[in-house]
């Protein structure tokens, strides 16, 4: 199932193909396509230099997916059951070289993000994102030590059928994509006042 966002301008293909299903397939994801997915992620720009994204990663099957999987809050768990590969992203909050705590450590994994969701595309696959977990439970099942937050949790894989869905999910899939104006988003002069470029 495809559903290109409707874009007012041409964009790179990989973003406007890129959407967020909850219809996984169980089938695995390749050893080498999950390397280069992170490898993607590796290479993210960050402030400092100081990469503060950390990565639980959890295959169906392992201990690891199976402490995501319960770390999610109930609404996720009834159709991210099917994914093959969930993946947790933890934020440093303090700088490693300074110890002083980081006020843009939510925005580099954002980006680390961003970066994975990109090759996760190429690969072939899709990916979709949480903030609906319990960072508790996260915490307990991995011993993260304090300085680490746990941030999201995606859910990764081929795309399955949406109809295999319970049907209150199945339905969502079909939903109708939408932004904002491009006009209430960039500005010039004064906070608020649309960009001549996009207005
Ligand atoms: C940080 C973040 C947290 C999200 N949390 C959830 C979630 O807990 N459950 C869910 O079903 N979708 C979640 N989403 C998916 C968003 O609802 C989705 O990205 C948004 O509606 C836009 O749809 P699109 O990704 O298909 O363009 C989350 C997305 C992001 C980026």
């Amino acid at each position: 199932m495809h559903k290109p966002a409707l874009t007012d301008k041409n964009i790179h293909p990989l973003l406007k193909n890129r959407w967020s299903p909850r219809s996984f397939d169980s089938r695995p994801v390749e050893a080498d396509k999950l390397q280069r997915i992170f490898e993607a992620a590796r290479w993210a720009p960050s402030s400092f230099n100081e990469q503060p994204w950390r990565f639980m990663l959890g295959i169906k099957g392992d201990e690891t997916w199976d402490k995501i999987y319960d770390s999610l809050l109930e609404w996720n768990r009834q159709w991210a059951v099917t994914a093959p590969v969930l993946v947790m992203a933890i934020g440093s909050t303090h700088y490693d070289k300074t110890g002083k705590e980081s006020d843009i450590y939510k925005y580099d994994v954002g980006q680390a993000i961003a970066h994975l969701t990109f090759q996760v595309m190429e690969e072939g696959l899709m990916m979709h994102q949480m903030g609906g977990f319990s960072k508790k439970k996260a915490i307990a099942h991995f011993d993260i030590p304090e300085q680490y937050h746990p941030l999201t949790v995606s859910a990764m894989g081929y795309q399955a059928d949406p109809e295999l869905l319970p049907e209150e999910f199945a339905k969502m899939e079909y939903n109708e994509r939408r932004r904002n104006a491009l006009n209430e988003q960039v500005f010039s002069g004064r906070f608020g006042q649309a960009a001549p470029v996009v207005e």
